[in-house]
């Protein structure tokens, strides 16, 4: 029977350090899950300082738990297996491994289309994550149930205390991102259910944004012109801001207030989590982006980090029961 269920996702554009705070609590659960996207995402995790890098395999696996990718992921199964073989390597139990019978397989023809098609307009990871999603739409979709030994494949119940893995972020949503500057899946917790679980279950909702805003892949509202900002450039050395799938440089931006709210306030976060403020205390520039009117951003700047943070955190205190946490990027949470 399964107990409770918590979610930990992204609440911006992705690459908000979710992967370092799953991995910090997921000792804590029974079962991690990954309920979205495939080969697009890059998850960074350091075990007694050494660094792990994963793209589809939830972090469970690094703590020695049932780790579930399912139904509505998308596999590349030579990625996959690389990834076993890489995490076996490494000395951790790929048993606990397991995919949904009903996950959808990427293709050769998926990626080429992405490749040609996709990547050179929306800037796209190149996985064939679309192509693929619009295939399962069509019902002409390839199991994984078809392609992978039963050693790897699951379809139990999920039992216990369970953790969520999103992938990809709010402003990617399928639903509720910038469309079409999106991923093909969806994001949100609400999605999270795909996994097999009421969502009367949901205990905690855990959304964890950064206190500047990145974008890998085109998208109108970091345009062209802050590739010549100096401070953001500053922001992204400093932040390490390259692309762990494509080793892209990442776009930066002032955090945009108004959009992390109505991500909280969608997702129906109770706990929030800003990571990467000592990169913004480094660069001393307290910044924050309120809407965009008819002549360009407004701009909110403080003195210092401890006024901007009580701005924040009064501004999300509306729509977020819980804490709103402020975290660095090496300390730990
Ligand atoms: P796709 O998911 O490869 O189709 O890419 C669609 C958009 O989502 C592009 O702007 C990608 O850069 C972005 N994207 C996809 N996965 C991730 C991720 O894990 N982190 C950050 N951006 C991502
Ligand atoms: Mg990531």
């Amino acid at each position: 029977m399964i107990n409770y269920v918590d979610i930990i996702f992204g609440l911006a554009w992705g690459d908000e350090g979710k992967g370092k705070i799953s991995n910090a609590i997921s000792k804590n659960y029974d079962i991690i899950c990954r309920w979205n996207g495939g080969p697009n995402a890059g998850h960074t995790v350091y075990i007694n300082d050494k660094k792990y890098k994963t793209h589809i395999i939830p972090c469970g696996v690094f703590q020695n738990k049932l780790s579930v990718i399912g139904p509505n992921c998308v596999i590349n199964i030579d990625k996959f297996f690389d990834e076993i073989d890489y995490l076996k390597k490494e000395g951790f139990d790929t048993s606990l491994i397991k995919v949904s019978p009903r996950a959808n397989i990427i293709t050769e023809k998926h990626i080429q289309y992405d490749l040609k098609f996709l990547k050179p307009k929306l800037g796209t990871t190149g996985q064939g994550i679309a192509p693929c999603y619009a295939d399962k739409a069509l019902r002409v979709g390839k199991l994984a149930k078809d392609y992978l030994d039963k050693q790897y494949l699951w379809d139990g119940e999920l039992y216990g205390n369970i953790l969520c893995e999103g992938a990809q972020s709010f402003w990617l949503d399928l639903n509720y991102g910038d469309y079409p500057y999106v991923t093909s899946s969806e994001t949100l917790p609400y999605s999270a259910c795909s996994l097999g679980f009421s969502p009367k279950k949901i205990k905690d909702i855990i959304g964890v944004a950064k206190i500047y805003d990145t974008k890998s892949g085109v998208d109108p509202l970091f345009p062209e012109s802050l590739w010549s900002n100096e401070d953001l450039n500053k922001i992204i050395d400093l932040g390490k801001e390259y692309g762990s799938t494509t080793g892209r440089k990442r776009i930066a931006n002032w955090l945009r207030l108004n959009h992390l709210k109505r991500a909280v306030k969608i997702s129906g976060t109770n706990k929030v989590i800003i990571n990467k403020c000592d990169i913004i205390e480094e660069v001393n520039i307290y910044k924050l982006i309120l809407d965009n009117d008819k002549d360009g951003p407004n701009f909110i700047q403080f003195n210092d980090f401890k006024s901007m943070k009580e701005y924040i955190t009064n501004e999300i205190k509306e729509y977020c029961e819980g804490e709103v946490v402020f975290s660095g990027n090496r300390s730990n949470i």
